[in-house]
């Protein structure tokens, strides 16, 4: 490993033990069910907002909308307007899309914009402050994917999230020190004029109340796209980047726009699988990742077994690699999709496995692919409505409480998305995922994610919704959320519940939650040349699983706050 690497690996590490409180499984082995409608998400209020606006009347996308806004209002950390994410649909006929409002550099951003003189990267540049702000997405996303099927008027969607910030709520025990922890943070860099900080600490029950945010999500809901990139809004987030040296222009949050993907789909055993296209990795990684095992007898080797933990971390190291190599904006880039996902690809990517024995990841370089012509804060719900459609979701400041700029007048955090771009090839950031080429920094280009909001068909109809925050972790822990189910026929809490562990080629590192392994499976796999550090929680998954006979389970994670309402 060299210096970089080992040093990012630990800035990673260490963020994971920051932003994630240890968890203690709870007796729970079923989720919420209810026979017609499900919404599970990282906070109880927005919960509740999504089903009630089911109730009205609205549909999965409706539902969506109501929770991301009330997520950036009951969940700061990660639930936003100033940052971004990806929407994967699927409608009660099997049609399915999806929606990336991911962010972008702005245009005054270039390549070496994190380097020194003498072309190294100058620590925390892209982490905090106003210049590691990508310009935000989330508020087109929503309006976009409203505009296009929502059933509501956007004043019953956007209403709950407005008066939960008038009214406040009461914050938990888990937001309480994560405020706290913050505090230094946040007053470097906004001054104390900010409602995130008060006189002594916060303590759970604290009622937080977000007046300034409230007349924001108005300006949204009387004016729409220009109650954000134009006008008041606008100006305060401009204000914001004049005072920290940020490059966000006026125009750069005029000509943002959201995109409609095409959904990746693909088969895994008797399911198909609909996910988010690049610029996430995430749909292509899971791809990858379902395909490199599908060939071996996972459920006969047993779950997290010593066999079946080597064949999958294997299959990890492999994936990542891929992912430094080949994946960024494709809008920037020619990532050749079809070839990474072919099948054939995908089982000569595994001919070099050794049953026995680890392969350093210094030996695992990225596939070889024929080019055409050439190219941990987070949030995820999962919906399903009373008609049947399904909604995955995905949103994100990157880091806790994003950059920690907060946009007076204004009342949101802004994100440091930045930093999901390689700042320097063979550099890691924050996740300590190792970027190239096709992930560099260029004027208006979406920053590479690995967010991966996923649905699940089986036999054709609607079978599992399911995501995570988490960086890098989030497409492992998906992965491992899908064969948990799939394979070894757990239902959704449990899949939810059970141990998780991560590799992501380098660091050339496990990591595993303390009830991933057995201590003999633990001491296989060391003997096998594995390293395993054991850390807290891995992932906040959040998703939905219909019975046979159409009841759903909705899965809230107990790593978090995380709540699942349905009828
Ligand atoms: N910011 C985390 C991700 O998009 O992967």
């Amino acid at each position: 490993m060299n210096s970089s690497v080992r040093q990012s690996a630990w800035l990673f590490i260490l963020l994971m033990f920051i932003s994630w409180p240890s968890f203690s499984q709870t007796a729970k082995i079923t989720g919420k069910l209810g026979k017609h409608a499900m919404v599970v998400c990282a906070r109880k209020e927005a919960a509740d907002i999504g089903l009630a606006v089911i109730h009205k009347g609205g549909n999965a996308i409706d539902a969506a909308v109501a929770v991301e806004f009330a997520l950036a209002v009951c969940y700061p950390e990660a639930g936003n307007i100033g940052g971004g994410g990806f929407m994967v649909i699927r409608f009660n006929n099997r049609a399915a899309d999806a929606i990336d409002y991911r962010e972008t550099a702005p245009s005054e951003g270039s390549k070496d914009m994190y380097l020194d003189n003498s072309g190294n990267v100058i620590p925390e540049k892209s982490l905090f402050g106003s210049l590691a702000c990508g310009v935000p997405g989330t508020v087109d996303g929503l309006l976009a994917a409203h505009n296009k099927y929502g059933k509501l008027a956007l004043k019953d969607v956007m209403e709950p999230a407005i008066q939960l910030a008038q009214r406040g709520f009461a914050i938990t025990s888990r937001q309480a020190e994560n405020l706290n922890n913050y505090r230094k943070r946040f007053l470097q860099i906004n001054g104390s004029d900010m409602p995130y900080i008060r006189e002594g600490k916060w303590q759970a029950g604290d009622t937080l109340r977000l007046p300034e945010l409230a007349n924001t999500l108005m300006r949204i809901e009387k004016l729409g796209r220009k109650g954000f990139y134009s006008g008041l809004t606008a100006q305060c987030i401009i204000q914001s980047m004049k005072k920290g040296k940020g490059l966000i222009s006026m125009k750069d949050l005029q000509n943002y726009h959201s995109r409609w993907r095409a959904p990746l789909r693909f088969d895994f055993h008797s399911c198909q699988i609909i996910s988010m296209p690049p610029p996430s990795s995430g749909g292509l990684a899971l791809n990858q990742l379902l395909g490199m095992v599908e060939p071996y007898p996972l459920a006969t080797w047993g779950w997290n077994s010593a066999k079946s933990a080597h064949l999958m971390i294997e299959a990890e190291r492999r994936a990542f690699a891929d992912r430094s190599e080949y994946l960024g904006d494709p809008d920037y880039v020619n990532i050749p999709v079809p070839a990474l996902t072919d099948s054939s690809y995908l089982r000569k990517r595994m001919l070099d496995f050794q049953e026995t024995k680890a392969t350093p990841s210094l030996e695992i370089k990225a596939g070889k692919v024929t080019l055409f012509g050439e190219s941990e804060e987070t949030t995820h719900y999962s919906i399903v409505d009373d008609q049947g459609n399904a909604l995955s979701g995905t949103t994100t400041l990157n880091g806790t409480f994003g950059s920690c700029v907060y946009v007076k007048g204004a009342g949101f955090f802004l994100n440091n998305e930045m930093d999901d771009f390689s700042v320097k090839p063979g550099v890691a950031n924050m996740y300590g995922l190792v970027g190239g080429e096709a992930n560099s920094i260029s004027p208006g280009k979406r920053m590479l994610s690995s967010m991966t909001p996923t649905i699940v068909e089986k036999d054709n109809a609607l079978f599992m919704v399911v995501g995570t925050p988490g960086g890098s972790t989030i497409i492992t822990s998906v992965f491992q959320a899908v064969l948990d189910v799939v394979e070894y026929h757990m239902n959704m809490q449990q899949a939810v519940n059970a141990g998780r562990f991560h590799h992501q080629w380098l660091p050339d590192m496990v990591y595993a939650e303390p009830t991933a392994f057995t201590p003999a499976v633990k001491s296989d796999l060391e003997k096998m040349g594995y390293h395993i550090m054991i850390r807290p929680a891995i992932g906040r998954v959040d998703a939905i699983l219909v019975h046979p006979g159409g009841m759903l389970e909705g899965a809230a994670d107990p790593r978090g706050d995380d709540a699942a309402a349905g009828y």
